[in-house]
């Protein structure tokens, strides 16, 4: 049977990042995968979800199985903390929320939702976009093609050619939009942007599938929802691919949703339908633990305080990184302005220096960072930023 099974290249975050762990070189950094690491460069347990989690395990008394769906407070919880309150009231049954592996899970899902569907047109992606949206999507039977997003000329977003972009896109297709903090480039759209955006999709009649990794990483909670929940508001369909790996630091214990919003509530009743059956005969259900957490959490008025808080710092911290990053550069060396970094969102941004810089960067001091030149904020440090200055200064100006 696997005599002539090859060994497929590695993923390239998840690669880069095992290549990192091998590496013995006691100075190495890494700014590859995307998890948050603090100032002694541990990714801790947030104090408030480590409590939640804690009194969820007291009060368990069974391991049974847990709702197909997923645990009803996580679900009611991680609706209204993206799309607020008033707004989840406002759509009713229209929407519904099913727990998912992960942000991957949800995205898959919501993939299988649309191939349930008999749906042939396109998914339109940013260009770039995150490396895992192609086979993810891909081999759930979609077929991608990219819309332009970034400049590199400019260190940001070309809104005149997305706008472009989406307004030639066929009727009924699918456009794939990051909520904010956009991976791998952190260069996000406006509020006034996305109204636009929405305004174009609504005209197309095409659907949007926002992918939310970020929430409060950006701006704020409520301001990172901004699209999603304008988006929610004024369109008939929308699919939300939600990620609690980040905001609330679950990673491992993969927990996310995906969200469906149709124009009935027979109809959504009839999506989230497909989605079970898509999870049944995938992995049957999600697993609970995260879900149990954060549906806990939220349900604490004082454990929501104390995690909003230390979100925020969380925030301000890579803010404040972002920007040592952009001066320490600026200061160190005259070949480019790094005034970009400061500017950017969320946990990632391109460096935009040349790719063989960043194999340089591997190879002579042990710096990871992913050859489209995307680095993760959250991996400077108040005690790696001036190396990292210094190193990527000389490799600039050799
Ligand atoms: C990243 O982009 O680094 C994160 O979202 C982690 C991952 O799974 O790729």
């Amino acid at each position: 049977m696997f005599h002539t099974i090859e060994t497929l290249p590695a993923d390239p975050i998840l690669g880069l990042n095992q290549t990192f762990q091998k590496d013995n070189n006691p100075e190495k950094i890494n700014l590859s995968v995307g998890v948050y690491q603090n100032a002694s460069g541990q990714t801790p347990i947030f104090s408030a979800v480590k409590k939640a989690e804690q009194q969820l395990i007291d009060g368990q008394m069974t391991k049974t199985y847990a709702p197909q769906a997923g645990d009803p407070a996580f679900l009611d919880h991680i609706a209204r903390l993206l799309l607020s309150t008033p707004v989840v009231a406002q759509l009713g049954d229209r929407l519904a929320t099913v727990m998912t592996p992960g942000g991957c899970g949800a995205l898959r899902m919501g993939a299988e939702l649309l191939v349930s569907t008999g749906f042939k047109g396109k998914v339109w992606v940013s260009n770039p976009t995150w490396a895992n949206h192609f086979p993810l999507l891909q081999s759930a039977g979609l077929s991608l093609t990219t819309y332009r997003y970034y400049d590199a000329n400019i260190r940001g977003v070309d809104f005149a050619a997305m706008l472009e972009d989406l307004q030639q896109i066929p009727e009924g297709d699918v456009v794939l939009l990051h909520g904010c903090c956009h991976n791998p480039t952190g260069a996000d759209i406006t509020p006034e942007q996305w109204d636009q955006v929405i305004n174009v999709l609504a005209e197309r009649k095409l659907v949007p599938f926002i992918d939310v990794a970020y929430q409060g990483f950006g701006q704020g909670l409520d301001e990172d929802a901004y699209g999603v929940r304008q988006a929610v508001a004024k369109l008939p369909e929308v699919l939300i691919a939600n990620s609690c790996s980040k905001n609330f630091g679950l990673y491992r214990e993969r927990t996310g949703a995906v969200m469906m919003l149709c124009e009935s509530a027979k109809q959504t009743n009839a999506a989230k339908s497909h989605v079970m059956s898509a999870a049944r005969r995938c992995y049957s259900m999600s697993p609970y633990h995260g879900g149990g957490i954060v549906g806990h959490l939220l349900s604490d008025d004082v454990l929501t305080v104390e995690w909003k808080t230390e979100l925020n710092q969380v925030r301000e911290r890579m803010q404040m990184l972002r920007q040592g990053l952009a001066e320490g550069l600026n200061q160190a060396q005259s070949k480019m302005n790094f005034d970009f970094v400061a500017r950017s969102n969320g946990m990632f941004c391109y460096l935009g220096i040349p790719r063989d810089d960043v194999l340089t960067l591997r190879s002579d001091f042990a710096i990871y960072l992913l050859e489209s030149t995307r680095i993760n904020i959250a991996g400077l440090s108040e005690d790696n930023l001036p190396v990292i200055v210094e190193r990527v200064s000389e490799v600039l100006t050799r």
